[in-house]
């Protein structure tokens, strides 16, 4: 479904849901426009009208217990990951932990994914990822300062041949991560291409204020950032820990 403006795709998708009014699995909900995008932490995620890919859509991911539902936080950065890298091959491209994509170390794509779970069973997961494709200037500012693949490819890119590709990656991890015999290696190339992995960094310890030097060893089962520092390694939640150069 294509709606040239609405409020945002993940409210319209939770409304729906909310309301039991089935959608299948994978229906996409897309914007042209919204007026109420959402980002994580209660941001807003302003982009302008026509210029970028704004969509949302339903999972129901049952294959997973709930607690790995980082397992999906994974599959889908990598599918937008590689779709990214896919159309700008020349160009370095990375997630940062969790799920921002990067061009040339600026965000030029974010994603909410939002589970709902009933007990212990898996209710649905909305996931709404924002791409910037042709947008030019941004009025929100991100500590990686936003880009889109008009600003560091310099050329204009169809909306529809981008999203085209943005779901067949979709298609594939999501295949992928229903045979949990796969999880190692989707694990090893989501760290590999993480920022930081492996390599001396600083980081804002928000508990204590203080910037520490510190080298990404993984991220656990839960979605927890594991840093080594001053040789111990120490577990980050999201809003514990911001990555600084
Ligand atoms: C972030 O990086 O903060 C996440 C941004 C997610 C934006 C997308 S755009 C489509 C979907 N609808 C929303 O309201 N938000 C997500």
């Amino acid at each position: 479904m294509i709606f040239s403006e609405i409020s945002s795709t993940n409210d319209y998708l939770k409304q729906r849901l909310t309301k039991s009014e089935p959608l299948t699995e994978g229906s996409v909900i897309l914007a042209v426009h919204q007026t109420k995008g959402r980002g994580q932490m209660d941001s807003i995620w302003k982009t302008r009208a026509g210029e970028n890919l704004t969509f949302s859509f339903p999972l129901y991911p049952r294959f997973l217990s709930i607690q790995n539902q980082f397992w999906l936080n994974i599959g889908i950065s990598l599918a937008v990951l590689k779709s990214i890298q896919e159309v700008l091959p020349k160009h370095d491209v990375s997630i940062k932990w969790p799920n921002d994509i990067l061009i040339n170390n600026k965000k030029a794509s974010g994603m909410l994914i939002e589970n709902s779970l009933k007990g212990k069973i898996w209710n649905y997961s909305i996931v709404g990822i924002g791409i910037n494709i042709n947008q030019e200037d941004f009025e929100v500012d991100t500590q990686f300062s936003a880009t889109s693949f008009k600003n560091e490819d310099k050329q204009h890119f169809d909306l529809d041949q981008v999203f085209q590709i943005v779901c067949k990656h979709l298609n594939h991890y999501y295949t992928e991560l229903q045979d949990s015999e796969n999880w190692d290696d989707l694990k090893q190339t989501y760290l590999d291409n993480l920022l930081g992995y492996n390599k001396i960094r600083s980081f804002r310890i928000q508990k204590s204020g203080f910037i520490q030097e510190g080298v990404i060893q993984n991220v656990d089962e839960f979605g927890q950032l594991c840093i080594q520092i001053d040789g111990r390694i120490e577990k980050f939640g999201l809003k514990e820990v911001q990555f600084i150069s």
